[in-house]
């Protein structure tokens, strides 16, 4: 395969969704504390998200004053030395995400380490290739307007090693890995909840697929399942 093996590893309500504030409520809770426990499982050689999860979970909305750097030369992929074995890939097609350093910084041991790699297309401002290049973060480009999923999972293994990936979502980064075909497994962690109207869906825009059951576990109501295609 010329692409890392990737699992969709979420917290899902009953119902399927994967934001909203069921997450927050004790049932959601320990569905996220196993969640983060299988995490640690996979042991996986990155996890990958979305622009707004990234945001969310590690940059807190932070974004660098552009008008310190200039514009990079030439928007090519740049790859950096000692990269490390243990990745947080970013899928920021416009380079909008604001690092202040090139690891995770996390109380998680699942997280914390991970060097960043960013996944941009040539929508990016020339000079947030330099900051990244400041912050020695690399990146790739993948796509003219949207992420190329394919092209940027060939890159991540051709480049990084990357063999087996953790896709976290959210809802709109795992419906554009699953109109890929890229899912070869789903991991989720279904708390006993049902989610609210405007709570987002596992896949955004998803399409019909079959998977297999591979294994089946509970903790009280929680659920852990999990699916191979
Ligand atoms: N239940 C769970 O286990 C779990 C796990 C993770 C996250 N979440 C939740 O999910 C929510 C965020 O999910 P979300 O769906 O709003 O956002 P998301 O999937 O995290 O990020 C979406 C953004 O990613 C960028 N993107 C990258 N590649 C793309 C592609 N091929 N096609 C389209 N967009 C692409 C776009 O950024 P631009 O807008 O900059 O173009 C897009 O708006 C949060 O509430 C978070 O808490 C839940």
């Amino acid at each position: 395969m010329n692409r890392p093996y990737t699992i969709c590893h979420m917290v899902t309500s009953l119902d399927g969704k994967v934001t909203g504030r069921f997450l927050y409520t004790p049932e959601g809770e320990k569905a996220s504390d196993w969640y983060y426990q299988l995490n640690r499982d996979y042991k996986a050689d990155a996890f990958a998200c979305g622009r707004v999860t990234m945001e969310g979970s590690f940059t807190g909305g932070w974004y660098p004053d552009l008008s310190e750097y200039v514009p990079a030369y030439s928007p090519m992929d740049y790859l950096v030395d000692d990269m490390g074995n243990f990745f947080a890939v970013a899928f920021d097609p416009h380079g909008v995400l604001g690092w202040k350093s090139n690891t995770i910084i996390d109380d998680d041991p699942g997280y914390s380490g991970a060097r960043i790699i960013e996944v941009l297309t040539h929508q990016v401002d020339l000079r947030y290739l330099h900051y990244l290049q400041v912050m020695n973060i690399p990146y790739i480009f993948a796509g003219q307007l949207e992420i190329d999923i394919e092209e940027a999972l060939f890159k991540l293994k051709a480049y990084f090693g990357i063999e087996k990936l953790l896709l976290e979502g959210g809802s709109i980064l795992n419906g554009a890995f699953q109109r890929a075909g890229v899912i070869d497994e789903l991991s989720l962690v279904v708390a006993p909840m049902t989610a609210e109207a405007e709570d987002k869906p596992l896949f955004t825009d998803g399409t019909r697929e079959k998977y297999t059951l591979a294994a089946v576990r509970h903790q009280d109501s929680t659920l852990w399942l999990n699916y191979r295609r």
